[in-house]
């Protein structure tokens, strides 16, 4: 059945054009109707463990829009939340957590509860897939985690932040210890997405999105070590599955990020020439991205413009149309449609 399905076809190496369309953070504060359900809820931890919310909010810009793909709507930071850390989500802050710093921490982290607690992230995915079966036969739904390294950053600054200092610092002043953070994270990863997989989720997507802040050594380690692995284990049991991968900002590395991790896709960021992506990875490698979200903001010709470079340098690749990064809040919703037009008529 989900042969048909335009997302998943795209993402197992086949050129389909138009490509399938669907936009990173594509629930969220710019649609009225997110703004809606999330006052509802109350507070953002609360959006997420509520499955009748979090499910509704997952297929809002499917209905408002016709994407390819939904998303599960929950955060990279529900995974530490379930190994029992604090996380808060504090209006125009973003996300806080206590800060983690030593080897007491990191022996804290519970994998024991980890299944009872995502429980209702994964009543969520059953929940919205089986509406996107009665409703939207053609839309795929998609999983995902931070990878270990982004998610390592939040719980280690405590915080976001531009550069990670404290959690780089840590990475060479601490190196076992870190590295045990990362396995940790991993290992509870796998599990997390298997988990996503048996409730529904059709392709799972790993989020790194401080990649680019490493070293090329460091980016080995921690970034293509732990995915690899990650892919490694959910292709033994799900090798159907397409994974994709977003290391953002890699830049020379993304070749040797899919050679050694085996992603099916590589979701691409802005900074990323497609042309010379192209050039890197095999034939059967999906490319996923990567219009600048601004564009997204600006509208009008600049948007049609760019969409429209974007389609030429991926066509006769298979390719999936998408943001080289998370829509910002202040995206005018109308601009959205008329992007999901212009991919249409490619
Ligand atoms: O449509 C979707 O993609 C929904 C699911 C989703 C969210 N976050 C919801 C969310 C996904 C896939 C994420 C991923 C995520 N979360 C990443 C990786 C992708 C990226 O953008 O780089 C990261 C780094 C986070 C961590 C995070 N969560 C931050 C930094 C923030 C605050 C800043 C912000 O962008 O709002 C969040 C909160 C968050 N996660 C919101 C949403 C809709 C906003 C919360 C609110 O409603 O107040």
């Amino acid at each position: 059945m989900n042969r048909h399905k335009s997302l998943l076809r795209a993402l197992r190496g086949e050129q389909v054009w138009p490509p399938p369309i669907w936009l990173m953070r594509q629930a969220g504060r710019y649609l009225p109707e997110y703004r809606a359900v999330r006052a509802q809820a109350g507070d953002f931890v609360a959006l997420c463990t509520t499955p009748v919310l979090a499910a509704e909010v997952t297929l809002q810009p499917v209905r408002r829009f016709g994407l390819d793909a939904a998303i599960l709507f929950s955060d990279i930071l529900m995974l530490p939340w379930a190994m029992g850390c604090d996380v808060a989500y504090r209006e125009g802050e973003g996300p806080i957590l206590s800060p983690l710093r030593d080897r007491a921490a990191v022996e804290a982290l519970d994998s024991t509860r980890l299944s009872a607690a995502i429980e209702p992230i994964l009543e969520t995915v059953r929940r919205a897939g089986e509406r996107l079966g009665a409703e939207q036969p053609g839309v795929a739904l998609i999983g995902f985690a931070g990878a270990p390294f982004t998610v390592a950053c939040y719980m280690v600054e405590g915080a976001g932040s531009k550069d990670f200092a404290a959690t780089r610092t840590m990475a060479y002043r601490d190196p076992g210890l870190f590295t045990q953070l990362i396995h940790r994270l991993a290992d509870a990863t796998v599990l997390y997405l298997e988990a996503q997989i048996e409730a529904g989720a059709e392709a799972v997507m790993l989020f790194d999105t401080w990649a680019g802040l490493l070293s090329p050594i460091r980016f080995r380690q921690h970034v293509i070590g732990p995915t690899g692995m990650i892919v490694r284990r959910l292709k033994q049991r799900f090798p159907s599955v397409p994974v994709i991968g977003f290391p953002r900002l890699a830049g020379q590395l993304i070749g040797e990020y899919v050679a050694v991790t085996k992603v099916d896709a590589i979701a691409m960021d802005t900074a990323m020439d497609p042309a010379l992506v192209r050039a890197v990875v095999p034939s059967a490698t999906a490319l996923q991205g990567n219009l600048d979200p601004m564009a997204l903001v600006a509208g009008g010709p600049a948007l049609a413009e760019e969409a429209g470079r974007l389609l030429d340098a991926a066509r006769g690749h298979p390719f999936v149309f998408n943001l080289g990064h998370g829509i910002v809040p202040q995206t005018p919703p109308e601009h959205v449609a008329e992007l999901v037009r212009l991919v249409r008529a490619a």
